[in-house]
């Protein structure tokens, strides 16, 4: 028999904070959030000044080098992102191994884990040339299979980057270029995409970034950390939710439009519908990612010519659960995806196609904080936990059980 008394309750020595609600994991200098003000900066800049007037590239190079670069040093870096993005043809057979139904985030993570085995060097953070390199080869080669994963699924032959645009014109062109036809991308669309990478290119602590910090916490290289931080990224609760919200929005049209049959269901603790888009572990106020992009939806919108009723079933929802005493309470606002999803439609991007667009504005932030960590010496990440538990119990042998 077994004195249940003589285990240790070593439960009084550990904090219990599931989900991290009130625990700091870090130290950082690179992203400023106070979600009760609604205010967001990137080394001291604000987003609204940054999405107003910098490009994708120098946000990028700001967040993960600490300071805005000159404009030799943002030439540099995106002469040197241009040299490494073609991709080793062996990838293309990986490619060709999956079906063309699979998720594109789930292949992304994947062709992201494949590029170590064709650059297997951990990455030493503590030699800047090194990075310098790493940073510069991930970033080319990884917009490149993101659109990829596009092309698989609709069967179309790959597109290889082209050297005479820019970093996001050449998204579109890798997307959406015919064989044997010349592609312009239209302007507007160009810089809605630019201000929409920008928005996304970083969050402090949220569950993709934790993962990047936490996997590399184990030495792990920095192609893996990434690699984890888009199968993390990907869920409906994170990333995944611009998506949803979309999918949301095209049920409630395609139901008639009644934005309060799902403000109730979304009510009812008995049904575990959410609203998507709605909500956040940090705002307790608008997300000031939101207000950006609601302006630039109305605008790109226009611009294009595309009247989208979906738009209009965003606004009535949105309406009607800033007026309800329900979301009111809980303070639970518009996130930034409740509308990025209707500018991508808007762009022609497909929708299991948005959380890699996310992915794509998310990278330099995964860098930047992967950096940071490796360089602050952080100890591997190893959490503690409350066993709940059997106490020790004796083997039941297979003729007993
Ligand atoms: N719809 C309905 N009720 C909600 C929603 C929502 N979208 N979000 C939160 N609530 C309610 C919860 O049911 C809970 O109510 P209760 O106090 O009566 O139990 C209360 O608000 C607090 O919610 P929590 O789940 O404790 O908040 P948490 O911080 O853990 O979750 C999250 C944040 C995951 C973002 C949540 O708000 C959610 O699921 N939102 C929908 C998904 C979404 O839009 N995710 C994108 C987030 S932004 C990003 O990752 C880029």
């Amino acid at each position: 028999s077994i004195d249940i008394s003589k285990l240790r309750d070593l439960s009084g020595a550990v904090t219990l904070d599931q989900g991290y609600k009130n625990t700091g994991a870090c130290k950082s200098e690179i992203t400023f959030l106070d979600g009760e003000e609604g205010i967001l900066h990137y080394r001291g800049y604000s987003i609204e000044e940054l999405a107003e007037k910098a490009h994708f590239l120098e946000v990028c190079y700001l967040l993960i080098f600490g300071e805005l670069p000159n404009a030799a040093q943002l030439l540099e870096f995106e002469t040197h992102i241009r040299r490494y993005t073609l991709v080793n043809e062996e990838m293309k057979s990986i490619i060709d191994g999956f079906p063309k139904t699979a998720h594109p985030m789930g292949v992304l993570s994947a062709l992201t884990s494949a590029l170590i085995a064709f650059n297997p060097s951990a990455v030493n953070p503590e030699n800047p040339d090194e990075l310098y390199e790493a940073v510069c080869k991930l970033m080319g080669k990884f917009l490149v299979i993101a659109s990829w994963t596009y092309r698989k699924s609709q069967g179309f032959p790959l597109n290889y980057y082209d050297n005479t645009m820019g970093y996001v014109e050449n998204f579109m062109q890798l997307m959406f270029k015919l064989p044997t036809q010349p592609y312009k991308a239209n302007p507007v669309i160009v810089q809605a995409l630019d201000q929409l990478f920008i928005l996304h290119a970083d969050h402090e602590q949220n569950c993709s970034t934790s993962t990047v910090r936490m996997v590399g916490s184990s030495h792990a290289g920095l192609f893996a950390s990434i690699s984890a931080g888009v199968s993390a990224l990907w869920g409906p609760l994170h990333g995944g939710a611009n998506q949803a919200v979309l999918e949301m929005l095209e049920e409630i049209y395609a139901n008639g439009g009644d934005a309060d049959k799902y403000l109730d269901k979304a009510k009812d603790k008995n049904d575990p519908f959410r609203l998507m888009g709605f909500g956040h572990r940090v705002y307790k106020n608008f997300d000031p990612r939101a207000k950006i992009i609601k302006a630039a939806a109305d605008e790109v919108l226009k611009t294009l010519g595309y009247d989208d009723p979906i738009l209009g079933i965003a606004k009535k929802l949105e309406a009607a659960a800033l007026t309800d005493e329900y979301f009111i309470s809980r303070k639970l606002y518009p996130n930034v995806d409740f509308y990025s999803g209707i500018i991508y439609r808007a762009l022609g991007i497909p929708t299991d196609m948005f959380t890699v667009m996310f992915a794509i504005g998310r990278l330099p932030g995964w860098i930047a904080q992967w950096k940071e960590m490796r360089l602050n010496k952080e100890p591997i990440g190893r959490p503690r936990q409350i066993y709940t538990g059997y106490p020790l119990r004796s083997f039941v042998g297979m003729d007993k059980r």
